[in-house]
């Protein structure tokens, strides 16, 4: 490849969960770091960093066909890079499929990117998906910018092996960071203007530690310890898996006002014969007890989940009872998605792959469930007074948007500014938001 001038402005682009964007955002920093600008909206920028997803087919369908479209008007390509979990999972594939290509960039080898540039410019394509023993966050520059929520990464990785899922390969083994460094990067977020942090994890209740005094406490202490910092008001963590829900962190839920009372706990399915071919190692009555311990100690808390149709093998009244739990539960909102035969996963070569036309019919059935759920939780919402965290401008001039403790957006007319925590009356109610009348005096 030819030599390139060092790129001016970047743009990095992020498809995956909130680890990805929180990836997006630190890959950002590194570059902003090396003096390179991030490009202004609806400007062309000189390296254009794809932080990509590898959950499901369409989101690694995507890279190649975004690839493609990054051509300028001038004709030329910027210098291109694919990070994230496709990066990791298909590396060799993309530079042998895409030559504009000039780096790959996996989800624990980013801090490495300013030394790839370097070579990138020089003409060379460059690949690193290793996963070093020695953690990228070392390498990563202080953080400085935050809005009034951030997101955290306090554990990564995943041991669990769901056998339809890439994340163990893409993500590799289950990490904590260390408390002090945590606790640094906190104190930095809130110094920078955030006053909610969402700590992040593939499985972020597995994440384990010491305390400054050489305690080993688990994400309940470090929510505890987070929860003291005087201007950080608000706490949420995701995501969480069942198996990993201790009694100390339920107990948090009722003893610690600064979490918020929200918890978005995966199911999947809820028939434990489907549970049991996915590797869940829980079952629909297990799951069901941690949430009858959860809404015990935080009797208002908002329960979320996620949820697959399709799995192979799933038969009807399988799935009839997973509309069953959903019924039992009650979800004030949840994701679900048709089963992606992933490649290298156990489940891509089971017996008993759904037609895709059975999928959907399930998926349909399955968010009229979940849709009606959320309308009610919302409707049930209505008349309570609670605190909105602002997070940003409303569509119409003097209104704003922000999130109820129950993760519920919000928007309200009122002469506060973002990052405001305005106590309100929740006045209407809609599928996906709600609109509320400010009180008088700010909290
Ligand atoms: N660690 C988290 C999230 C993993 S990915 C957890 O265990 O909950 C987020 C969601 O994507 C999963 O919860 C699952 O519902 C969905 N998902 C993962 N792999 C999938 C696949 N192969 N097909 C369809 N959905 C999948
Ligand atoms: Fe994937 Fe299961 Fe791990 Fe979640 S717990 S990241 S679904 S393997
Ligand atoms: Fe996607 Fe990787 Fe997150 S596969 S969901 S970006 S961990």
């Amino acid at each position: 490849m030819p030599k390139t001038a060092p790129p001016q402005t970047y743009r990095v682009k992020s498809f995956g969960c909130q680890m990805n964007v929180y990836d997006g955002e630190r890959m950002g920093e590194l570059l902003a770091e090396q003096g390179i600008a991030p490009a202004l909206e609806g400007d062309e920028a000189d390296l254009v960093v794809l932080n990509t997803c590898h959950i499901r087919e369409k989101a690694a369908e995507k890279v190649y066909s975004d690839i493609g479209r990054l051509k300028r008007k001038d004709g030329s390509a910027p210098l291109i890079a694919v990070a994230g979990c496709v990066a990791q999972a298909e590396g060799d594939e993309i530079m042998a499929r895409a030559p504009s290509v000039r780096m790959v960039v996996g989800p624990q080898a980013y801090h490495r990117l300013p030394d790839m540039l370097a070579e990138a410019v020089e003409g060379k394509r460059v690949t690193d998906t290793d996963m070093p023993a020695e953690t990228k966050f070392d390498a990563l520059p202080a953080r400085r910018k935050s809005g009034p929520t951030a997101f955290l990464t306090v554990q990564e990785g995943c041991d669990k092996f769901c056998t339809y899922c890439v994340v163990p390969y893409t993500r590799g083994a289950e990490v904590s960071r260390g408390f002090n460094d945590l606790l640094n990067e906190a104190n930095r977020l809130i110094e920078a203007g955030a006053k909610e942090i969402t700590l992040l994890g593939q499985n972020v209740n597995a994440w384990a530690g010491e305390d400054a005094k050489g305690r080993v406490i688990g994400l309940d202490g470090l929510i505890a310890q987070l929860a003291k910092l005087p201007d950080l008001k608000r706490i949420r963590y995701t995501t969480s898996h069942p198996n990993d829900m201790s009694d100390a962190l339920i107990a948090a839920h009722g003893a610690v006002d600064k979490l918020m009372p929200f918890l978005h706990l995966p199911v999947q399915a809820g028939s434990d014969r489907v549970l049991k071919a996915m590797n869940r190692s829980h079952t629909v009555d297990s799951y069901l007890a941690i949430l009858e311990r959860v809404r015990a100690a935080r009797p208002d808390i908002a329960l979320s989940g996620d949820f697959i149709v399709g799995f192979p093998g799933e038969t009807d009244e399988d799935f009839e009872e997973t509309l069953k739990l959903i019924d039992a539960v009650g979800y004030a909102q949840a994701f679900s998605f048709k089963f992606s035969a992933r490649p290298g996963t156990p489940a891509a070569s089971m017996n008993g792959q759904l037609p895709v036309e059975v999928m959907d019919e399930r998926l349909q059935r399955l968010q009229a469930a979940l849709n009606r759920d959320q309308i009610a939780f919302n409707e049930s919402s209505l008349g309570k007074d609670c605190n909105v965290l602002i997070e940003r401008k409303g569509r119409h001039p003097g209104q704003w948007l922000g999130k109820s403790p129950w993760l519920q957006s919000v928007h309200f007319e009122s002469d506060a500014q973002i990052g405001d925590i305005v106590p309100v009356t929740l006045t209407e109610a809609g599928p996906n938001s709600l609109h509320a009348v400010p009180h008088m005096t700010q909290a």
